[in-house]
């Protein structure tokens, strides 16, 4: 049988694995595998972005979310969130204060709330778009049809974060209720890419009935899809969702693949969740040191922070984060990194 760590030395001069190798290299990690890939992932995005990590100012400007995932905070079966919605001169504001605080990279998040019609959001788009033309709109709304996600391209978005969650149709169904479909899903990305946006995918680590195999078609997924961007990060239960008393996901596991991710696509660009600073104190430097080259602080008024609780203990909700900026400035130098103020676009074409 090869050793992991052999593995592990192919994936780094290959940058590619076949899923049986995968499978050995994730199921039987070791401290020194772990200690491997850390090293030669960290090589890897230092060759290619250097000491400069992205910042991409989040707003969550609606928590309204018609979907009923059973792992989400937001799901419209949890009566005990507070609902909020902000307008379109809210979310300029984010902007403008982003802006000044040298963001060129605002994502607008929220659930799939249908108080959004099109015409709304191709307003705020178009908005955006005029008043930042030196910055690059992404947008993170869930699911859509074709048209819409055409009209907010043609409106001046750059970029589409739509997770894929998991690449295994029998775990989709374990996370998810009948009337969503994972293939739909699957083809909302097929068509992000087609219409032109820059497109990130993605998955929790250790979501309810995530085997190592799920996690290896997560992988081979997005070696072939080639995404821009992918999203990873541990799933943490939310007290008032079906999956409440589920364990957590691990920053360690989260980690291991983030290097791994990196090995495989070199040039993706790899946020360090929040998610993985919430599971570990340390966790977004970590993620760093492990092969992450972009952080996404809220850029979302703190008055509404605590109200867009995807999963219990969520960090950066508090008065104190009012400028998650100089916490992250502080934190990536500790990693030997600096933030970088451009549109941090991806190298990947
Ligand atoms: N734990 C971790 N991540 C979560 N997400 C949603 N709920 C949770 C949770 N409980 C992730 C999903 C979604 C993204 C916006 O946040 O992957 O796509
Ligand atoms: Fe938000 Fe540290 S990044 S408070």
């Amino acid at each position: 049988m090869t050793s992991p760590l052999s593995l592990a030395e192919k994936l780094a001069r290959t940058h590619d694995l076949s899923g049986s190798e995968l499978h050995t290299l994730i199921a039987d990690r070791t401290d020194e595998t772990r200690a491997y890939l850390q090293q030669q992932a960290g090589a890897v995005r230092e060759q290619i972005y250097g000491s400069r990590v992205f910042i991409r100012g989040l707003i969550e400007f609606t928590n309204y979310c018609k979907n009923n995932c059973y792992y989400c905070g937001i799901r419209r079966g949890n009566d005990k969130a507070e609902r909020y919605r902000l307008t379109e001169d809210d979310i300029l504001a984010c902007c403008a204060e982003g802006h000044a605080l040298g963001f060129r990279t605002f994502v607008l998040q929220g659930g799939e709330d249908p108080f959004f019609t099109d015409e709304k959001l191709v307003s705020i788009v178009r908005a955006i778009r005029q008043g930042y033309p030196d910055s690059a709109i992404t947008l993170s709304l869930g699911e859509h049809s074709e048209q819409s996600y055409r009209a907010l391209f043609e409106a001046g978005a750059d970029r589409y974060l739509l997770r894929h969650e998991t690449a295994t149709k029998a775990h989709y169904a374990r996370l998810h209720p009948p009337e969503m479909d994972f293939d739909r899903r699957m083809t909302c990305l097929e068509q992000l890419k087609a219409i032109g946006y820059q497109v990130g995918c993605g998955f929790m680590i250790g979501s309810p009935g995530q085997t190592v195999d799920d996690l290896v078609r997560d992988l081979r997924f997005i070696k072939t899809f080639r995404p821009h961007m992918v999203g990873i990060g541990p799933f943490l239960s939310h007290q008032d969702t079906p999956f409440r008393d589920q364990p957590n996901g691990t920053a360690e596991l989260t980690l291991y693949l983030l290097s791994i991710l990196r090995l495989l696509l070199p040039e993706v660009l790899l946020p360090a969740t929040t998610a993985l600073g919430t599971a570990a104190g340390d966790g977004r430097e970590r993620g760093i040191l492990a092969g992450a080259n972009v952080v996404m602080p809220n850029l979302s008024p703190v008055s509404v922070r605590k109200k867009y609780l995807l999963y219990d203990k969520k960090i950066c909700t508090g008065e104190e984060s009012a400028q998650c900026i100089g916490c992250l400035t502080r934190r990536m130098a500790s990693v030997g990194c600096t933030l970088a103020v451009d549109r941090g676009d991806s190298l990947l074409h």
